[in-house]
């Protein structure tokens, strides 16, 4: 018995950002992105939040999927960008699709986030818990980047992507690892909200810590070294070597990562799926934005092994093996 990923489905703001655009609003130009990045544009909210995009996508699941909403059983939303501290975005989808007999909250492990959110489903259902389950990472970043910081605000995208999957008797998810390296949390942090309260001393306010910090070349390290080895350790405990897997989709925050991770492990860079260049860094929605997309072109067939690996804030990484 497996978790099966039976649907994907994604959404994205309309609004489109080149940039050429982002240039406008610091020194910074398409060239540099481009080279150091491969980010040639990003999708952004023109104001929706991320609950609405979690929610499209959860829509979509349940339409392609062909499920009764009131079947769900399971809601589990990756995010760290959520409209509210309370309710979370997993209540959120909840009502307004529909599934009233589901449980629902959310989890954050930054950009691993979809891993853990799927890597949670997986274990409420092999262990009987419950046999489907709706996963999503939803994000809306740029509410979060320091706009006038042009070594980050360059780098993200909004948007929302997911998965439905399913108690099956056939192949899914074989083999599967999550991890955390807590003591470098300080490399990548966001959302810090200092304590103040009528009774110390501290101010209350926006805290600078506020906007997504990041020590680019430390969390470049982290995620070449954690992804490397996390993908080696997966394909060696499943007893399969790079030829059986088709498609590797990796976090997409930056080629030259990738670049990096297919020379070491010696996967050609044709098996790691990208979109970056259209979407950017959109944080726990990447890899199952970049799933759907390539499940939509009927680039995967059943039966195919693929790989879905993240890296993020934490510091933690994922990486899954699944039968598609
Ligand atoms: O989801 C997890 C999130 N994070 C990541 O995956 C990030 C991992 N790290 C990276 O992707 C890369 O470190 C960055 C893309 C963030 C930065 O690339 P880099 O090659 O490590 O550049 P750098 O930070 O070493 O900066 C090189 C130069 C600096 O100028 P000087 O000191 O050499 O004069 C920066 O000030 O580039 C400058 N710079 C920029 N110039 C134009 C930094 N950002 C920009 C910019 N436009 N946007």
């Amino acid at each position: 018995m497996t978790t099966r990923i039976i649907a994907t489905g994604a959404s994205v703001p309309e609004q489109i950002i080149t940039n050429d655009d982002i240039a406008k609003v610091v020194e910074t130009s398409d060239e540099w992105i481009t080279q150091r990045t491969g980010i040639k544009q990003r999708h952004i909210s023109a104001g929706e939040n991320t609950s609405h995009f979690a929610i499209e996508t959860a829509k979509k699941l349940i339409e392609r999927a062909n499920v009764n909403p009131e079947d769900i059983e399971l809601i589990i939303v990756a995010s760290v960008t959520p409209d509210y501290g309370t309710p979370s975005l997993g209540c959120m989808v909840q009502k307004a699709i529909g599934a009233s007999k589901a449980v629902a909250f959310d989890i954050t492990a930054a950009c691993s986030g979809f891993m853990f959110a799927l890597s949670v489903a997986d274990k409420y259902i092999q262990t009987g818990v419950y046999s489907n389950a709706i996963v999503i990472g939803a994000e809306t970043l740029s509410k979060i980047v320091d706009w006038s910081d042009r070594t980050t605000c360059v780098l993200f995208g909004d948007g929302a992507g997911g998965a439905y999957v399913e108690k099956s008797e056939k192949e899914g998810i074989i083999k599967e690892e999550i991890g955390s390296k807590g003591e470098i949390y300080e490399i990548l942090t966001q959302g810090y909200t200092p304590c103040a309260n009528a009774f110390n001393d501290n101010e209350s306010g926006v805290d600078p810590l506020w906007y997504v910090n990041m020590n680019g070349r430390e969390v470049f390290k982290f995620a070449t070294k954690s992804v490397v080895k996390s993908i080696d350790r997966v394909m060696e405990n499943a007893g399969v070597t790079q030829e059986d897997i088709k498609y590797i989709v990796p976090h997409q925050a930056n080629i030259r990562i990738v670049d990096v991770i297919s020379n070491k492990l010696k996967i050609p860079k044709e098996k790691f799926y990208m979109n970056m260049d259209r979407f950017g860094n959109t944080s726990s929605a990447s890899v199952p934005m970049a799933l759907n997309e390539l499940n939509e072109k009927g680039l995967i067939e059943r039966g195919d092994k693929i790989i879905l690996t993240g890296f993020g804030g934490g510091m933690t990484w994922g990486t899954m093996l699944i039968t598609w």
